[in-house]
């Protein structure tokens, strides 16, 4: 029986965990869960699951939760809060394995500590690994443990890696969908709504990672976590668009052979996969080979989407410029989702955040949570320098 913490239950991600836990029964049990502040769902859950640690963000919502627990019966789970909180669900004595899925470097801090606890983390959260993957990285070496991909394009590179050896890798192909943008001239980028920009082809998900596959920053940061989690240099990532997303990675080989990852565009696979690696089990999350039609492929255009080109720049320099590209990203991204700046304007700020940053050497998670706020901070100065709120979106040029 692996007893799995998950970081993040009430989101998408945590969602589909518990989904993966309740289908195989004798073999997962949810043992801690962490929640942010959707109080309501975190109490439903934990009367579901029983957790022996359930966390929340704020102290308020941790104390109405524990009330009402204690109200319908319920005296033995301990309920906690704050990102103390989150780290004791992380670290907790009866956890084997950790789902790291909460959104943005919130989930930062309990990640690290899980794998200095010497567990084994899945990573679904990109955030960690883009602001500190030589960290994480380097402390999960020390510790002997693996970090198991679920983001799918990483899940299926570290499939794809199982045939070969990491010295006959020539490089790794991470496929994007290209986003809703993929056709639109750029002449017509200046007047992109957001409901235009919240509108993915293939992948329903959170907003800000669903604005970030608009610009193409969504896979800048998956070339980041690649290079982090793979231990391969930022030139030999490349990125091809792949419209269909039928194929979700490649890895090339040195005698030239590719292999490729295929299967149902469903979270609940990766998350699988990464539970009970290095087995396989049986699942009916199936892919019907009948239905592939068409496998297109294009370069992506970095000139249209120069988000793509930060993120090589920041993966080249890695530390801080690393840090400054995704506080800067986060910031935009809230800033355009409120009207406050248009969509040609999200990289401008990123682009002038990252050259305001010195680049700088990570030494732990402290200094990265400190240059985080410091480029935040560069960040909303910007964001208000460039406000236009009140201008409807489309005149924004
Ligand atoms: N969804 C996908 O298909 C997908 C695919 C690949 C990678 N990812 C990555 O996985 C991560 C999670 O994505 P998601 O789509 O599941 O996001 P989501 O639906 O927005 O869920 C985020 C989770 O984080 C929790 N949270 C937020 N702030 C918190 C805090 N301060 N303390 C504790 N918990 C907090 C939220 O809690 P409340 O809801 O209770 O506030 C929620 O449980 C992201 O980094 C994303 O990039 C997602």
């Amino acid at each position: 029986m692996k007893r799995i913490a998950i970081l993040g239950s009430t989101g998408s991600i945590g969602r589909s965990t518990l989904s993966v836990v309740e289908s195989y029964p004798d073999r997962f049990e949810v043992a801690t869960l962490a929640a942010g502040s959707n109080a309501e769902l975190a109490f439903e859950q934990a009367v579901r699951w029983k957790p022996r640690v359930l966390s929340l963000a704020k102290e308020e919502d941790a104390a109405e939760v524990r009330g009402r627990l204690v109200g319908a019966g319920i005296s033995e789970v301990e309920v906690v809060d704050g990102a103390a909180g989150t780290v004791r669900v992380a670290t907790h004595s009866e956890v084997d394995f950790v789902v790291s899925a909460i959104v943005g470097v919130s989930g930062l801090e309990a990640t690290y500590e899980a794998v200095r606890a010497g567990k084994t983390v899945g990573l679904a959260n990109k955030e960690c690994l883009v602001v500190a993957g030589e960290l994480i990285t380097a402390e999960a070496r020390r510790q002997g443990r693996p970090l198991l991909p679920i983001d799918s394009e990483h899940n299926a590179v570290h499939q794809c890696l199982r045939g070969g050896r990491m010295e006959e890798v020539e490089r790794i192909w991470l496929t994007a969908s290209g986003g809703p943008f993929l056709k639109t001239p750029k002449a017509e980028f200046a007047a992109i709504t957001v409901e235009q920009a919240l509108n993915h082809p293939t992948w329903k998900m959170g907003k800000r990672i669903t604005i970030d596959s608009a610009t193409l920053m969504n896979k800048g940061f998956e070339v980041i976590e690649a290079c982090r989690l793979f231990q391969v240099a930022p030139e030999r990532v490349q990125v091809i668009v792949h419209p269909q997303s039928t194929i979700h990675s490649l890895v090339e080989f040195v005698d030239g052979s590719i292999l490729a990852q295929i299967s149902v565009t469903d979270m609940r696979l990766p998350i699988l996969y990464a539970l009970t690696y290095p087995e396989r089990i049986a699942s009916d999350l199936r892919f019907s080979i009948h239905d592939l039609r068409h496998l297109d492929f294009c370069p992506p255009d970095m000139a249209k989407f120069p988000c793509l080109r930060l993120a090589y720049e920041a993966a080249s320099a890695g530390g801080a410029k690393t840090i400054a590209l995704n506080a800067a990203d986060e910031v935009a991204v809230a800033a355009f989702l409120e009207e406050q700046i248009g969509f040609e304007e999200i990289p401008r700020i990123i682009e002038e955040v990252m050259a305001a940053t010195p680049a700088r050497h990570l030494e732990s998670i402290q200094q990265v949570l400190i240059l985080d706020a410091e480029a935040r901070l560069l960040a909303r100065e910007m964001v208000q320098k460039q406000s236009r709120k009140g201008l409807p979106i489309r005149a924004i040029s």
